[in-house]
Formats: C-alpha cells, sequence, structure tokens
C-alpha cells in the first residue's frame, strides 16, 4: 500500500522547499518506496482563497493521511486580522488537530560548515543537539488569557492583556518520556530547562521531570533556568545532548539553536503525538524577500521529509539515506545563497541543491 503524504506549501519560500523535498522523496522510488501525494491549502494562501489559513478541506486530508509535510506560513500583509486569522494560527490549529505535544529539532554541525556558524567554528564544530519542546501546553494555550482592564496596582485602569503559563503533571511526563527515550539513542544526557527559581508551573516541571528520570537510570539528568541555558548555548553548544524543555522556552531556545549553524534552513523539525502521524516541516519563516529568486536553501525541509520517513512512515533506511545525501552534497561543496562560501564550494539554487541531493541518493 502506498503511503498517502500530504503535503501543505504554504506561502513564501514555502513552496520552493516542499517542492525539493518532494523531489527528493520520488527518487527513492527504487528502494520500495511508494506513495500517494496530495497537497493542501494552508496559511495566508489559503485565507485568501477560502476566508480560513486552515480550511476543513485541508483538515479533511490531513486526517486521511499517513504523514504531513509542512512548508512555511506567515505574511506580514495579514497582520492586521484577528489572531484566528493569521496565516500561523494554521500551523496551531494542526497540531491541536492531530494532538501533537512533542516538538523535536535536531541541530547539527558537520566540521566542513562549522566556519558558517556565527560562533567562533572550533566551539560548534561536532555539534549535535536534540531539542524536545513541549506542543501543546504553557502560555500558548493556558486559560484564562485575553484583554481587560488592569483591576489594581499602580497601572489600574489601564488597558491589561494576560496569559496563563501552566502544565498538568501528565502533560510534562508525556513529553519528558519522550525527551529520555530519544536520549537513549544518543549520549544518554538530558538538560531540563525551566525557571523554577520564578514559576511554579517550572517548580512542577522540575518535580515531574525528576520523576520520570528514575525510571531511565542509564540517562543523565541535569536541571537548567532557562536564561542560562541560552548563555551556555552559545558559549558551549557541543557540551548538550538533548534539552527537554516547554513550548515557550522551547520556542526560542529550538531557534537559537538552529541559528548557530549559520543558516536556520539547516535543522528539519518533527512534531510528534502519540501515533506515528505527525507534521514534519523546515521550522523556518516563509523568507518572503527572496521567494521565487531561486535563492532559497531546502535543507531543512529535505530533512523534515527524512524525519517524516523515520516517525511517520516507518523507513528509519531511507531517512538514513537522505541524511547521507545531504552529507555528501555538502562534502562535495554545495551551498545555498545566505551560506557564505569558500575555496571549493559551489553556490547553488534551491532546485539545484535539491538536483544534487537526489545525485547523491543515487550514488
Ligand atoms: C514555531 C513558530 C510558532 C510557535 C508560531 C508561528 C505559532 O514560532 O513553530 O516555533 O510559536 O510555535
Ligand atoms: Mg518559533
Amino acid at each position: 500500500m502506498p503511503s498517502k503524504i500530504v503535503f501543505l506549501p504554504g506561502e513564501g519560500i514555502g513552496p520552493e522547499i516542499v517542492a525539493e523535498a518532494r523531489k527528493v522523496l520520488n527518487a527513492l522510488k527504487p528502494y520500495d518506496f511508494q506513495f500517494e501525494a496530495c497537497e493542501g491549502a494552508v496559511g495566508g494562501v489559503a485565507y485568501e482563497a477560502s476566508g480560513q489559513p486552515l480550511p476543513e478541506a485541508t483538515l479533511d486530508l490531513v486526517r486521511q493521511a499517513d504523514a504531513v509535510l509542512f512548508g512555511a506560513v506567515g505574511d506580514p500583509r495579514f497582520d492586521h486580522l484577528d489572531r484566528t486569522l493569521r496565516p500561523e494560527h494554521a500551523i496551531l490549529g494542526l497540531r491541536r488537530e492531530l494532538g501533537l505535544y512533542a516538538y523535536l529539532k535536531h541541530v547539527t554541525v558537520p566540521n566542513e560548515l562549522s566556519g558558517l556558524s556565527p560562533l567562533r567554528p572550533e566551539r560548534v564544530a561536532g555539534m549535535d543537539l536534540l531539542v524536545v519542546r513541549e506542543l501543546n501546553g504553557d502560555v500558548y494555550t493556558g486559560q484564562p488569557r485575553g484583554r481587560r482592564r488592569a483591576p489594581d496596582g499602580p497601572f489600574a485602569g489601564d488597558r491589561e492583556g494576560f496569559d496563563t503559563m501552566r502544565y498538568a503533571e501528565g502533560e510534562v511526563r508525556r513529553v519528558a518520556r519522550v525527551a529520555f527515550e530519544a536520549s537513549r539513542q544518543r549520549r544518554g544526557r538530558v538538560a531540563s530547562v525551566d525557571k523554577s527559581n520564578v514559576l511554579e508551573t517550572s517548580g512542577l516541571w522540575r518535580e515531574i521531570v525528576g520523576e520520570v528520570a528514575q525510571g531511565y537510570p542509564d540517562v543523565s539528568l541535569t536541571h537548567l533556568y532557562a536564561d542560562n541555558t541560552l548563555m551556555q548555548l552559545v558559549s558551549r553548544p557541543t557540551d548538550f545532548d538533548v534539552i527537554l524543555t516547554g513550548n515557550l522556552f522551547g520556542d526560542l531556545i529550538a531557534d537559537a539553536a538552529s541559528t548557530l549553524t549559520g543558516s536556520i534552513a539547516m535543522a528539519g523539525s518533527a512534531m510528534l503525538g502519540d501515533s506515528p502521524k505527525g507534521i514534519c516541516e523546515a521550522g523556518h519563516g516563509t523568507a518572503l524577500d527572496i521567494a521565487g529568486t531561486g535563492r532559497a536553501n531546502p535543507i531543512a525541509c529535505v530533512r523534515a521529509a527524512a524525519l517524516m520517513l523515520r516517525h511517520s512512515l516507518d523507513r528509519v533506511d531511507l531517512a538514513e539515506r537522505i541524511e547521507a545525501a545531504i552529507a555528501d552534497v555538502f562534502a562535495r561543496g554545495f551551498r545555498t545563497a545566505e551560506m557564505s562560501a569558500g575555496a571549493g564550494t559551489r553556490v547553488v539554487s534551491t532546485s539545484e541543491m535539491g538536483d544534487a541531493i537526489v545525485e547523491s541518493l543515487a550514488s
């Protein structure tokens, strides 16, 4: 039975990078991999066509799919709309629909690319970090939230915005297990990140992660404050194995970590729940300024396709094949426009990068 893959290209460079991922997936046909593709509308383009950033028709496709590959959404032209109608809301709706609660971002810096990092090359060379971010709770969904008049204090009567940070113990437990399980396949170290010196939510987080750790005596656990984590990340990034954290801190840490590669388009992301069906995505923005110029880097999106094969389609062999092809492409000197190129390298367009990966797959 062919796998059913839904592609959600979105806008900006989304369609260009998804096209390259699809090209790479097509090239896997000789390895006993068949898929049926369909495409759904999300984001600003969907809003323009149907008045919704996540139309019901797209949700239907996603419900029937085995795996979902997401491009990018976001366009400031829609910033004046109600929050629930903005392009970004599509991603929140998809996470909710599929019950996705774990966000995995795998950030690696191979030696030959360490020169691209904003940090000194010797600081990042060999970096291999997995960020496990809780994706469903925290201030993202906590109630109550809203606008009101400040009830008291020196600013009483002012307009006030408020959100609720919260986690139930079961929510912490299930994502903690994802991080501990993943670290077992890696170097066996989990750093759990919170702000328990200030926040009640974090106090509970720390307690529950400690309890879960008792079931993993082979994994070492450290607790770090969020501010300290960012300092460590920009000074000693190679020290980390798995970072486990909540939704808001994870949003910041995952982007900071991927930036250490020198391009936010290098690390792919997987959003997972209890079933194999997740959503894999490049995890960067729409880069509207370069859309249509052939300068977008498709690597994160191709890596997302590899994550999809690994987590949703039970084809770890093919995921590894793609990762090896990407390593080969870099070793052969192929770079995209935003990666400053040195001697022995060649800057190629989005689709030439896809072609190069396909070539490496076959070799
Ligand atoms: C991400 C994004 C989203 C988030 C936005 C677009 C809602 O920043 O996937 O990290 O904050 O989760
Ligand atoms: Mg983010």
